[in-house]
């Protein structure tokens, strides 16, 4: 029998491949013979499992011999108990250090899935499928691990490479709008740091439009590859994926404490990359048309996060609380241009104050 070709590309992260394409489910199947595993588990989480396990399956013949091991969907699920859960079960099924993990799911499943798969026995191999669009251009990418601790993401973790990441853009038909535009930040920050003309199509592209997205979707997934592979153990070039995440993650705390809205990840990212640009601007490193150009368009998909002011220094407080910012003074990732990013750009506490109200009085109108 002829079979038929097999249509996916496959691009280096570093440490490991990640398959993009229409076949991109195939080609894993192609490779799991290669694989010669001893035992198949397929993590994932109850929507993950609902909505994207009969497609991988179709795709897939090989893992129909596969034990599924179901964890509950979000973040309670990167947790010590639930890796203990896991661990049992792989040792009560008899798995072996030949066995195999593919994790099918957004960034929750492949954070644990990554770590179950790094310490199970001292490591086994792991498949990353991303099904959601933060997984596919980021979460999946790069071989970085963890679970949650005492209330601190990622506390604890690993890094170790999966065999592959294999991108199947259909599976985000299933995703909402909310967890789309989540990942839509990630894809409009690479463009920002590293590519113009990928950050001039992401205005111009319809978002719900699936099959306008993929190519978009598979090139942002090439960038986080591209800057990892210069820095697979995170040692400097990557500190350029972290434009809009130092005032973004102090958002994204403070959003937890209540008043408002728990913000997701992304929309955080998007505040923190307003006022991340306009620092860029206020440093003399990016021209104020450009700034307003992203202000205008993150405003246009983003939801506004009202501040009153009086906030601002507990979120300063809960910028310094980030690991990236141990001793002291923040060292930003800044814009120069649309584009192009300069990492480690000194900057105090009292400039990223004024960000914060240039933020506050952008959304007040
Ligand atoms: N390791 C890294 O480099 C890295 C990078 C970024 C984020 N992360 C981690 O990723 C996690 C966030 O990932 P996320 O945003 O993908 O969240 P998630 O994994 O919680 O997924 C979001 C929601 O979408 C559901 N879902 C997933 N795929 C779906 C589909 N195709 N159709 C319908 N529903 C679907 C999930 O069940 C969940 O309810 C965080 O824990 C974060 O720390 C890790
Ligand atoms: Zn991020």
């Amino acid at each position: 029998m002829v079979s038929k070709r097999i249509e996916a590309s496959v691009i280096d992260a570093g440490r490991h491949p990640v398959v993009l394409g229409a076949d991109a489910l195939r080609a894993l199947d192609r490779d799991l013979k290669e694989a010669e595993a001893s035992a198949l588990f397929i993590l994932g989480d109850e929507n993950t499992l609902r909505h994207c396990l009969p497609e991988l399956l179709a795709h897939s013949p090989r893992l129909r011999e596969a034990e599924t091991i179901g964890v509950p969907a979000g973040e309670a699920s990167k947790s010590l108990a639930v890796c203990a859960d896991i661990w049992q079960h792989l040792t009560a099924r008899a798995a072996d250090r030949e066995a195999l993990l593919i994790n099918l799911g957004g960034g929750v499943v492949t954070d644990l899935g990554g770590f179950i798969a790094g310490t199970f026995k001292r490591g086994i191999r792991c498949i990353h499928v991303p099904t959601t669009l933060m997984g596919m251009v980021d979460a999946a990418i790069g071989g970085k691990t963890g679970i949650d601790l005492g209330g601190v993401k990622n506390m604890v973790g690993v890094f170790h490479d999966p065999l592959a990441v294999h991108v199947h853009v259909p599976f985000l038909k299933s995703l909402g709008k909310r967890e789309l535009l989540n990942g839509v930040a990630e894809m409009i920050k690479h463009g920002l740091v590293r590519d113009a003309v990928h950050y001039e199509a992401l205005r111009e592209a319809p978002l719900h439009d699936l099959e306008a997205l993929a190519p978009l979707v598979e090139h942002s997934a090439s960038i986080k590859a591209g800057v990892v592979s210069e820095d697979p153990r995170e040692a400097g070039p990557r500190k350029l994926l972290n434009f809009g995440h130092t005032i973004g993650h102090g958002m994204e705390a403070f959003s937890w404490e209540g008043g408002q809205r728990a913000l997701l990840h992304g929309e955080a990212v998007a505040m923190g990359m307003i006022c991340e640009a306009w620092l860029s601007w206020r440093q003399n490193l990016l021209d104020r048309d450009s700034n307003d150009r992203i202000a205008a368009h993150l405003l246009s998909l983003f939801k506004p996060f009202v501040l009153q002011g009086d906030e601002h220094h507990r979120i300063i407080e809960l910028m310094r609380n980030d690991k990236k910012n141990a001793g002291g003074q923040f060292r930003f990732t800044l814009l120069t241009s649309i584009g192009s990013a300069q990492v480690d750009v000194p900057t105090t506490a009292a400039q990223a104050q004024e960000a914060l109200d240039y933020y506050r009085l952008l959304v007040r109108g």
